[in-house]
């Protein structure tokens, strides 16, 4: 189990759950937690999880629920009694499907974090526009951020590049999830709204997800003990 001050999180995006055990054997549960998300899950379910588990992980499910408020608040529930740390659902599912969810959770005896994705880091104004959205995205994750507070949420995924504008305006405590990290000289790959681990906590993000630029590196403990002691200088500096 990770420190309750970590704001790191490795997604485990691999193609066979063996891949992801090796990776995850390499770090070290009380600094950082996994990411489990669909691709994994899709060909692993919930044995990756609990053997991530049973390593020492907390696990965030990122499977972004978005479906009709009761089978939305029944897959919660299920990832509730798997025991992961974090879950989240798409906050464009709207306040009654967000509504369901948390309530799904009421029973919970160790209920997860449960979050609204906003708007997804690799889209950008032109993706919007296209979906008939003619908001700018940091206006329409500040309109799906308090969609989301307003239904009890405990936070959104969202880009870093909005996590100064939302850390003003959410409540004190909400979660600011943010995805599209990338250490300087990383290639963006299919990511649009990408920041530094650095400027995305400065900015206010609570936690730092980080894929590619740690699992595609040389050495992957190595990239997150850099990471890790980069933010420790920033927040003694
Ligand atoms: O490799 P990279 O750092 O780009 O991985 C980002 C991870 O965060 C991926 O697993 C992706 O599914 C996830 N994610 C995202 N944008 C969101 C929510 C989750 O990139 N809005």
């Amino acid at each position: 189990m990770a420190d309750a001050g970590s704001k790191l999180i490795v997604a485990l995006d691999f193609d066979s759950a063996g891949a992801a055990l090796d990776l995850a054997r390499r770090l070290d549960p009380a600094t950082l937690r996994l990411k489990v998300g669909k691709q994994l899950f899709t060909l692993a379910g919930p044995d990756i999880v609990r053997s991530l588990q049973g390593l020492g992980f907390d696990i965030f499910l990122d499977l972004k629920f978005h479906d009709i408020p009761t089978t939305v608040a029944k897959a919660i529930k299920s990832a509730a009694e798997l025991g992961v740390w974090m879950v989240n659902v798409h906050a464009s599912g709207g306040s009654r499907m967000m509504r369901a969810a948390r309530e799904a959770l009421n029973d919970s005896p160790r209920p997860p974090l449960l979050v609204g994705v906003t708007v997804l880091t690799s889209m950008d104004q032109e993706d919007l526009i296209e979906l008939g959205c003619d908001n700018a995205p940091i206006d329409r994750v500040c309109q799906l951020a308090a969609l989301a507070e307003s239904a009890g949420l405990d936070g959104v995924v969202c880009s870093a590049a909005e996590a100064a504008v939302l850390s003003a305006r959410q409540r004190e405590g909400f979660l600011l999830v943010t995805p599209g990290i990338r250490l300087a000289g990383d290639e963006a790959g299919d990511q649009r709204r990408v920041v530094t681990p650095e400027s995305a906590v400065a900015d206010g993000a609570t936690h730092l997800v980080v894929g590619r630029s740690i699992t595609a590196s040389d050495d992957p403990a190595k990239t997150a003990a850099d990471i890790h002691a980069s933010l420790d200088a920033l927040a003694s500096g």
